[in-house]
């Protein structure tokens, strides 16, 4: 299976990779998580992701592509991958179209979760994440067994530094902006699976394996 999710900040997407990935024994690679990976190691490419993740802005497309193709083009993502993330601009699109022509592959599908954007925010600003596995909780609709403290390893829950109200705003104006021409875009070669992302984590996971099954 070769396939990218999307849908807007705070829509589910890296949860239910999660369940995705094990279910499809495929690596997930999210574009978001290798820039939050280089912004921790303080390298070059994180600092330069960091001022525009900060503001809530889409990191340039070169940055992002060249990652990308390289990310694609190691054995473990040769038989399949969940791509989280990426593409978000149409600019990223054609170009995973061309990096994935060159080696004679395609995508299976995509998933493009909806949500409405009050529930959005009130998702993004809630959410908590372990620095150390990558478990996404909510204080409210996904809490931990005990407050602030992850259950797989004990590490205290961190907020994202771009969770914040107003950054996840203007995450979701960028989004409806530059990303949900994706869906047309994808609709057009039949490769799109709706979902709706207002259900319950569980529920959404099973509408999205009936919808690639
Ligand atoms: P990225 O890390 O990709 O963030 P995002 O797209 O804004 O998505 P989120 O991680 O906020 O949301 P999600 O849909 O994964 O939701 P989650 O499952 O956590 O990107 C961050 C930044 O990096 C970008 O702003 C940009 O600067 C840069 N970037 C990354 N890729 C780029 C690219 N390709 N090009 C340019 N720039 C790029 O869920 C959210 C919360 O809701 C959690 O707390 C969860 O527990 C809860 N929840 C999930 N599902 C449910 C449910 N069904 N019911 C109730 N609660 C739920
Ligand atoms: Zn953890």
């Amino acid at each position: 299976m070769k396939l990218v999710i999307l849908g807007p900040p705070g829509a589910g997407k890296g949860t239910q990779a999660e369940y995705i990935v094990k279910r499809y024994n495929i690596p997930h690679i999210s574009t978001g998580d290798i820039f939050r990976e280089n912004i921790k190691n303080n390298t070059e490419l994180g600092k330069e992701a960091k001022s525009y993740m900060d503001k809530g802005l889409l990191v340039p497309d070169d940055l992002v592509i060249a990652l990308v193709e390289d990310r694609l083009n190691k054995d473990d993502a040769k038989e399949g991958f969940l791509l989280d993330g990426f593409p978000r601009t149409v600019a990223q699109a054609v170009s995973l179209d061309s990096i994935l022509d060159k080696n004679d592959e395609k995508l299976t599908k995509v998933i493009n979760i909806s949500v409405d954007p009050e529930i959005l925010i009130e998702r993004a600003v809630g959410r908590r994440v372990c620095k150390t596995c990558g478990m996404t909780y909510h204080v409210k609709f996904n809490p931990p067994k005990e407050e602030g403290i992850c259950d797989k390893d004990g590490t205290k829950l961190i907020q994202r530094d771009d969770d914040t109200e107003e950054t996840v705003k203007t995450r979701i104006s960028v989004y409806f902006d530059q990303t949900a021409p994706l869906i047309d875009y994808y609709r057009a070669q039949n490769l799109l699976v709706d979902i709706d992302g207002a259900k319950d984590i569980d529920k959404v996971f099973e509408d999205i394996v009936s919808g690639l099954e």
